[in-house]
């Protein structure tokens, strides 16, 4: 079997961190995976399926998730992608459906794109870490936040090897 790339794209690092989470729980369904930067990745051969990972920003999903679709444009079509969003940061049903909104507006403007499956998780605010432009006054004030429910997440990837169709060797 061939591995599964796991591509994220991510401004501080918490979509890394999910992405890395997804792989182990692939792993450990014996799905070989590599983690790796969405904007890294030059060329999908070798690999069964695609899992691809990005923050929401302003209402947006990460440019390089968003390039990444648009770049692979012609190969990814042949093989099974789950792709997931990383945003709220106050667990309200509210903020998860905006997020979710923003992201499937993302994807809907791929319209030769059909994900197997789509998840929106909450994510990681470190005000004291924000860099430029994004270190205002009232966003660092804002209180920090880590809402990446990690037992989600892992049930979701855990979906995934059948999402795909693969077998688990
Ligand atoms: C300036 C800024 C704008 C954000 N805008 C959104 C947004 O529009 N929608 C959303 O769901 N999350 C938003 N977030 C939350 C981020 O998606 C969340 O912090 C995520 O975990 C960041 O991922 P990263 O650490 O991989 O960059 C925003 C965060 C910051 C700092």
């Amino acid at each position: 079997m061939g591995s599964v790339l796991v591509a994220y794209a991510t401004r501080y690092g918490s979509t890394r961190e999910v992405a890395e989470a997804v792989s182990a729980a692939l792993e450990g369904a014996g799905v070989p995976t590599e983690v790796r930067a969405a904007r890294e990745v030059d060329s999908l051969e070798g690999y069964t399926a695609v899992v691809l990972g990005g923050a929401l920003y302003f209402f947006r999903w990460h440019r390089d998730a968003r390039k990444f679709l648009s770049r692979h444009r012609r190969t990814i079509g042949r093989l099974p992608v789950a792709v997931f969003g990383l945003g709220p940061i106050n667990d309200t049903n509210e903020e998860y459906e905006g997020s979710r909104r923003h992201l499937d507006k993302a994807l809907g403007k791929k319209s030769w794109f059909s994900p197997v499956s789509v998840a929106v998780f909450g994510g990681r605010l470190d005000p004291a870490g924000l860099r430029f432009p994004h270190n205002n006054p009232a966003m660092k004030k804002l209180p920090p936040s880590d809402i990446r429910d990690w037992d989600a997440i892992r049930s979701w990837a855990e979906a995934l090897p059948a999402a795909f169709g693969l077998r688990a060797s």
